[in-house]
């Protein structure tokens, strides 16, 4: 099929405006939870925005490798989330908006795609959509250690407690308010999933 003709090109762009949306609405939640002191989870978010600008420039230079000179503008119509909340809700919405990417958007785009002959792009769907599953997975936990005020509990005893800002390591039930050595808050210490 002709690339130009196809519901593929606008589905491109669909994910390109998504995954932008996505990076930006990560940076945003980034700073949110670096006001509120959890630097070590900000920089986690922050990883997730370098990873969707990351999506959005592979299906950017898809359009431009197989719409060559003939695109110009791509118009889309579609439905992009503008739900907002405090630290701990935020996380939830994303966690859930990576599900719907995960599960239904990008698969349903990769089905069209191979459907319509595009297989190299079915494939990056394929593959975004695999990554979006783990951004989903890391939001949701974020959020239950969150909403549970167990981010930096170990939930079996003693725990090597580590801070990123200085390597300083804290044996433990829990990590220290802040660093005994750079004198930095209790959101420097790592954040480790297996804890919870
Ligand atoms: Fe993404
Ligand atoms: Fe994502």
């Amino acid at each position: 099929m002709d690339f130009q003709q196809s519901k593929t090109k606008e589905n491109l762009a669909r994910g390109f405006a998504a995954e932008c949306q996505e990076g930006a609405r990560y940076q945003f939640m980034a700073k949110m939870a670096q006001q509120q002191g959890y630097q070590y989870m900000s920089m986690l978010i922050r990883t997730l925005a370098h990873n969707e600008m990351a999506h959005a420039q592979q299906f950017f230079n898809k359009i431009v490798e197989l719409g060559g000179t003939n695109i110009q503008n791509i118009e889309i119509t579609a439905g992009y989330p503008f739900r907002s909340g405090d630290l701990c809700e935020v996380l939830k919405i994303e966690a859930n908006n990576e599900q719907m990417s995960a599960e239904s958007i990008y698969p349903s785009f990769a089905d069209t795609a191979r459907d319509e002959g595009f297989k190299d792009v079915a494939d990056l769907f394929d593959m975004v959509s695999k990554v979006e599953r783990t951004h989903q997975r890391t939001l949701e936990k974020l959020h239950e250690s969150l909403s549970k005020n167990i981010l930096y509990k170990s939930n079996n005893g003693e725990h090597a407690f580590k801070c990123d800002e200085c390597g300083t390591i804290i044996r433990d039930k829990c990590a220290p308010k802040t660093c005994p050595l750079c004198k930095m808050g209790q959101g420097y210490f790592r954040i480790d999933f297996s804890l919870n």
